[in-house]
């Protein structure tokens, strides 16, 4: 049976990853959150103490890049794979506000793209594989047999990201992820390196009016088209 690439891009909290879990289970692929690599190093350089006030040491950074090393391994009982930073299970750790207010300045600076580049291409090699993020199909696998662009209304996005984290009372105000997913979406997509944007070839959905029933059928015609071409 022959297998594709399946690149999945777009803003912040539009539902890329509850997608691409769904396809990658359906189609019995591998699924990557390539978010989820560069949560990971924004939180060793939170642990690290290199981020301060929003300025980062980014010399420091650079220095400590070889010492992070990060791995997934699949989780069962979740059906997902569990995030490791150093052998350190931090699936949840890099969910926290800290994070996501720190990750998009770690994400912009060249040395780390390469190096979690060069590690998303290797986990793509043999294809059978949906990944999400912000330059999957732009830079990571430019050749993705199939290429989707998510959108949905800033305040859409931030109702369902709350939803999604405010399960305890120190979770997040409702203004705080608006604020959080604004900036990152920005920062995201006026940084010189990789910037997020579409790809000519990728096809756009706006799922603020969709629902997820709705987008997967519609995904899955294009999959199939795919896998018949
Ligand atoms: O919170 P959300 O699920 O929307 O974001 P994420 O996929 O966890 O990604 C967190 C951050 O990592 C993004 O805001 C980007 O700054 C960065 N990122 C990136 O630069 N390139 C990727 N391929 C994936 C994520």
């Amino acid at each position: 049976m022959k297998k594709i690439i399946i690149a999945i891009d777009g803003l912040s909290s539009t539902g890329k990853s509850t997608l691409a879990k769904r396809l990658a289970k359906h189609l019995n692929y591998t699924y990557v959150d390539s978010g989820a690599m560069y949560r990971a190093v924004a939180l060793y350089v939170l642990e690290k103490k290199l981020i301060n006030g929003g300025e980062l040491n980014t010399p420091k950074m650079i220095i400590e890049l070889p010492n992070i090393s990060i791995a997934f391994e699949h989780n069962m009982d979740i059906n997902s794979f569990d995030v490791y930073l150093n052998d350190v299970k931090v699936s949840k750790a890099i969910r926290s506000m800290e994070v996501s207010n720190a990750v998009s300045i770690v994400a912009a600076i060249p040395q780390v793209r390469q190096q979690l580049v060069r590690l998303q291409q290797q986990m793509g090699a043999q294809k059978g594989i949906v990944m999400d993020g912000r330059d999957i199909g732009t830079v990571v696998f430019p050749n993705a047999e199939l290429k989707l662009f998510m959108t949905a209304s800033a305040n859409i996005r931030a109702k369902r990201r709350y939803d999604e984290l405010s399960t305890n009372s120190s979770s997040p105000s409702l203004q705080e992820v608006l604020d959080n997913i604004n900036l990152r979406d920005e920062l995201d997509s006026t940084r010189k390196d990789s910037p997020l944007l579409k790809s000519n070839d990728a096809i756009e959905f706006d799922n603020s009016q969709l629902s997820q029933e709705q987008q997967f059928e519609k995904i899955m015609e294009l999959v199939n088209s795919c896998l018949q071409l």
